[in-house]
């Protein structure tokens, strides 16, 4: 009697407690989570602090602890103890996303393994596939394919992950969804009307070019304003790629829609190198 009595004065005690804030907002809970303190979030939570209260700015415990301490101790008993895994901060990002940016592959695990959607929506409409090329984490996108994650899927500006790889520059992840049995569409383009293929060129990745090509892109692709691959890579100064097209054959008189060639493109971004091969090859 004595003993349930105590329970219950601590129980409210720890209630009044719980949810006290601290100037910035944070409830006793956010900050045990923050700290990683595993015993502490355990008898916060069971002398009553209630989990789906814990935020600031919109943040709450797991997508913390998910993002900042990548522990799956602390990250399974936030769920265990009715975190919302699906839970948004103000961002419009949930801990999913969020760990796929950063690149956390085990978190990302541990995540889909809780029931994570693999293709929620973040900011601009985002999945977590369209998010991982973004620090290039190779291993997080092909485990995310083979998880069967919509490669297809586009942000809000049209770009899918192999946009937004090759955008990003990082060519072995353009390589990858294209080698992969799902089969990327190639040609896709973003809300402005340029392709993986434009892209690659205007990144001056020789390499994302090749591996574009080889499977297919069309060489004669035009961008936006009309720009095509040639224009773009010799506006942005990359002269390997420039030869490479160059080599493979693409025409070195086209104009973009102000009527500029590369030549001029070359020279007005004081690209002398670029400006020079193409007049030898004029
Ligand atoms: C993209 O990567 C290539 C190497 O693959 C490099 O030569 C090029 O400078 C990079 N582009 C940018 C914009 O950093
Ligand atoms: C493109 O052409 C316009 C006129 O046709 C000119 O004013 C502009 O400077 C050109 N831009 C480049 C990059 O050459
Ligand atoms: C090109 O070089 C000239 C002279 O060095 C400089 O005034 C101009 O700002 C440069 N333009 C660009 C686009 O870098």
């Amino acid at each position: 009697m004595i003993l349930k009595y105590i329970t219950t004065i601590s129980f409210i005690w720890g209630c009044a407690l719980s949810v006290q804030r601290d100037n910035d907002g944070k409830t006793p809970l956010m900050l045990a989570a923050k700290n990683g303190d595993i015993d502490l979030v355990k008898s916060l939570v069971d002398t009553g602090a209630n989990i789906k209260h814990a935020q600031e700015e919109g943040q709450t415990p797991l997508i913390a602890v998910a993002v900042q301490l990548e522990s799956l101790n602390l990250i399974n008993l936030l769920i265990d103890k009715g975190a919302d895994i699906e839970k948004r901060d103000i961002e419009g990002n949930n801990a999913l996303i969020w760990v796929t940016c950063e690149g956390s592959e085990d978190t990302v695990k541990a995540l889909l393994s809780r029931g994570s959607k693999i293709d929620v929506r973040g900011k601009d409409q985002a999945t977590p596939l369209r998010c991982a090329p973004g620090k290039g984490h190779l291993d997080i996108v092909k485990y995310l394919i083979n998880k069967v994650a919509d490669i297809e899927a586009e942000d809000n500006s049209g770009n899918t992950i192999l946009i937004w790889a090759t955008w990003n520059n990082h060519s072995d992840i353009t390589k990858f969804p294209l080698q992969s049995d799902k089969g990327a569409d190639i040609e896709k383009r973003d809300v402005d009307g340029d392709n993986a293929l434009i892209w690659a060129a205007r990144e001056g990745s020789a390499d994302a070019v090749k591996a574009l090509l080889s499977r297919d892109s069309k060489i004669d692709v035009r961008g936006k304003d009309q720009k095509t691959p040639l224009i773009c890579t010799a506006g942005t100064g990359h002269l390997d790629t420039v030869k490479y097209l160059v080599n493979k054959g693409v025409a070195i008189e086209a104009e973009d829609n102000a009527g500029n060639t590369s030549l001029q493109w070359a020279t007005r971004n004081n690209h002398s190198d670029i400006a020079e091969f193409l007049l030898s090859k004029a």
